[in-house]
């Protein structure tokens, strides 16, 4: 087991993997900052946090503005000492799905603002203070196992999960290179249940209007093909370890499995058996795409 001391921040924690995640760091005895955009929600999860006798901090920020981001990191040194764990987690995605040509301009900015621009202001705004740092050290990216497969109906957020993943893997390939304990990983989600599917809450309300007036990604679709379509909302009790790639799993689960992973610098974290067919796929093609 490694050791981390001093805080950790995890963006997007006042809900879902965000929040498991803040809940397990907190249980390692770290100072967790727990940030949102919607400071009730990172209220109720810090709150939560102390209830249960660890430590943590609420923090109102907006993963799009850089300077936000610096603030955040001096209070989380000031609060709990140097950051030693930091996870970009904050994210958005579209719903209903929609083609690549049906997806407006303001919904692909508004994606890669938050998916992709939010981890850039993290790692800008903690990394070189982490670098200054000693002993261990983890950055974890969440990106989506859209990232590895991307979805039809789904573009945009594929595209902004897979800057995530590379970004991360050559960013510790950098730090294998240039420093001793610190470590990155990607975290790759499967299906879990949380509030990502009104994430339009967060948007502009013209832009929300918009975007759900769009014509959906399933009226493409030939229903006597299989295809994917959209995870359907799930009710009532949830399984906390996913049998297949596609299972809905709570997402109380995913903190202890990302602990591990952050234990252990996995390079890549995965909350689900992987989709072996489609990696095997893609990686059949690349094989063969070779020039001849
Ligand atoms: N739930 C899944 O099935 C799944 C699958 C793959 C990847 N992910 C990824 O996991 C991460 C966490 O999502 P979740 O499923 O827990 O969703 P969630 O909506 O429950 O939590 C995301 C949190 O991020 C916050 N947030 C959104 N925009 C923000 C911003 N600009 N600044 C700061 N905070 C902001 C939201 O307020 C929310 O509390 C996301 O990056 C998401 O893309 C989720």
């Amino acid at each position: 087991m490694r050791t981390f001391t001093g805080s950790a921040v995890v963006t997007g924690a006042g809900s879902g993997i965000g929040r498991s995640i803040a809940h397990a760091l907190a249980g390692r005895g770290l100072g967790v900052v727990v940030a949102d955009v919607e400071l009730a929600a990172a209220q109720a999860v810090s709150d939560e946090i102390t209830a249960a006798g660890g430590r943590a901090i609420a923090n109102q920020v907006d993963v799009r503005d850089l300077a936000a981001m610096e603030a955040m990191a001096d209070r989380a040194e000031s609060e709990f000492g140097p950051t030693s764990v930091l996870v970009n987690n904050a994210g958005v995605t579209l719903r209903p799905f929609r083609a690549s040509w049906d997806t407006s301009y303001e919904d692909f900015r508004w994606m890669f603002d938050i998916n992709w621009w939010g981890v850039v202001n993290g790692h800008m705004a903690f990394v070189p203070r982490m670098l200054a740092g000693s002993g261990d050290r983890q950055i974890v990216n969440t990106a989506s196992t859209a990232a590895i497969h991307p979805f039809a109906g789904h573009s945009s957020y594929s595209a902004s999960k897979a800057a995530v993943d590379a970004f991360t893997i050559a960013v510790r390939a950098e730090l294998e290179v240039a420093t001793e304990g610190f470590g990155a990983s990607v975290l790759f989600p499967g299906p879990i249940k949380t509030r990502i599917t009104s994430s339009a809450r967060l948007r502009p309300a013209a832009e929300a209007d918009a975007s759900t007036s769009v014509k959906p990604w399933s009226d493409y679709v030939d229903p006597t093909r299989s295809q994917l379509v959209e995870t359907a909302d799930v009710n009532g009790d949830l399984p906390h370890r996913a049998n297949n790639p596609g299972e809905v799993i709570d997402a109380d689960a995913v903190g202890g499995i990302v602990l591990d992973g952050i234990d252990r610098n996995q390079p890549y974290i995965l909350t689900h058996p992987p989709h072996e067919d489609r990696i095997t796929v893609r990686r059949d093609e690349l094989l063969a795409a070779g020039p001849r």
